[in-house]
């Protein structure tokens, strides 16, 4: 194969910067294939844009058509796993937008299916693409920052209005979407923070309903977790602040990083704060931390753009996937375990917790959640847009 054929399975505001992307020839080693959507407006766009590629109302019919090698699904979450399953079994590589599902138990069985084939899977984590939450990462990993303390995120500057949540009949309701901040905006520093500095064994979330729109999900987040080591985690997050903040802080037992306004800020002990602690003859000792400092060079506008480049990279040539979709489990499962805790009262859920339980709780919120999935998407604007960067 030369060229990878891409299919697109939903066209709307973020599928259209695909195709976008895609159909300019921006992806070396690609093409846009062909494109699925079922609203006829998306589907009138496509004919007028991507002239020669063919659209289609059925992305089984997508899929058996021959004109496709490998699938991105950018459709909304809850239909992320049927489709990209539906694509495994077609034998086609498949790409899923985050969050890779609404459930855990979605995520399980789309692994599980993963294992018995050889076509890549992928999910678009496109911040993992940014230079500064790399090196946050390599940090950690190279154990360099010593034993994990506290973690803390506060990430408030994903401020969305009234209109936003009203533009989309599935957005912010239990049956359209599956939850709120935590489900939509949230998953790409979920998983940036499970990626740096690992998954913890618990999780205790307060998710406020409602608190600054008519919206039936959640739109203020407070969770805190607990790892394996002792470590403690904190993570805030809200669309209902302005401004906002964006800033990770790791502390370790050698030190110390802070992520923040695109530059990551690293203190670092001359011994072990534990050595320190027992070792020292003062009561306040004054002590002297090496610096440095990175700045990112990431561009924006970039990062979709990666995570396309590596998935058809890693269907040519066998490149590794820096986001594979089996990897979509880890933040969903921070995120499903946050809805548990504070669907029962704020208690800690140990992980991994009950999916059958979680299951069942949520379906009863769907049951009477007044979700209209509709038919037409009027509001795609095709452009990668700057809320979706990592917006310091
Ligand atoms: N990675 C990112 O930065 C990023 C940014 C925006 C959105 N997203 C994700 O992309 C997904 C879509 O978000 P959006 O804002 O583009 O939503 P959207 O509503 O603008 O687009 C979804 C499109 O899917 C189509 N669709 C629905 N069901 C379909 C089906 N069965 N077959 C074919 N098409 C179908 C709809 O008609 C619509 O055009 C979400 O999961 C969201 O979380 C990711």
């Amino acid at each position: 194969m030369d060229k990878v054929r891409i299919g697109i399975v939903g066209i709307g505001n973020i599928g259209t910067a695909h195709a976008n992307t895609l159909f300019g020839g921006k992806v070396e080693g690609a093409v846009l294939g062909a494109v699925c959507d079922i609203s006829s407006d998306r589907r009138e766009f496509a004919k007028e844009n991507y002239l020669g590629v063919e659209t289609f109302d059925d992305y089984n019919q997508m899929f058996a058509s021959g004109l496709i090698d490998a699938v991105i699904v950018s459709t909304p979450h809850k239909l992320h796993c049927d489709i990209a399953m539906d694509a495994l079994h077609a034998g086609l590589n498949v790409l899923v937008e985050k969050p890779v599902d609404i459930t855990v138990s979605k995520a399980k069985a789309i692994n599980e299916l993963v294992k018995t084939t050889d076509k890549k899977f992928a999910i678009m984590f496109n911040q993992r693409t940014n230079d500064v939450f790399a090196k946050a990462r390599e940090i950690v990993k190279s154990g360099a920052l010593g034993e994990l303390k506290r973690t803390v995120w506060i990430i408030t500057n994903w401020y969305r209005t009234q209109r936003y949540y009203d533009s989309a009949g599935w957005r912010a309701t239990w049956a359209g979407e599956g939850g709120g901040v935590l489900l939509n905006q949230a998953p790409h520093n979920l998983d940036l923070w499970q990626w740096i500095c690992g998954m913890p064994i618990e999780v205790q979330a307060n998710c406020e309903v409602g608190k600054y729109h008519n919206i039936e999900v959640e739109d203020d987040v407070t969770l805190l977790t607990r790892y394996e080591n002792g470590a403690t985690g904190m993570f805030v997050t809200s669309t209902g602040e302005f401004p906002g903040t964006n800033r990770l802080e790791i502390s370790g037992t050698s030190g110390k990083i802070v992520v923040e306004n695109g530059t990551l800020k690293w203190w670092k002990l001359p011994e072990d704060e534990r050595e320190i602690c027992f070792n020292a003859t003062d009561l306040f000792p004054s002590i002297k931390c090496e610096y440095e400092e990175f700045v990112t060079q990431s561009k924006d506008g970039e990062a979709h753009k990666k995570i396309i480049q590596n998935y058809v990279n890693s269907i040519l040539n066998g490149e590794e996937l820096l986001s594979p979709g089996t990897d979509g489990i880890y933040e969903l499962t921070l995120s499903n375990a946050a809805y548990l805790s504070s669907w029962k009262g704020g208690v800690p859920i140990k992980l991994p917790f009950d999916t059958q339980e979680f299951d069942t709780i949520l379906g009863e919120r769907q049951k009477n959640s007044k979700t209209n999935d509709p038919k037409e998407n009027k509001n795609a604007s095709g452009k990668y847009s700057k809320r979706w960067q990592v917006n310091w």
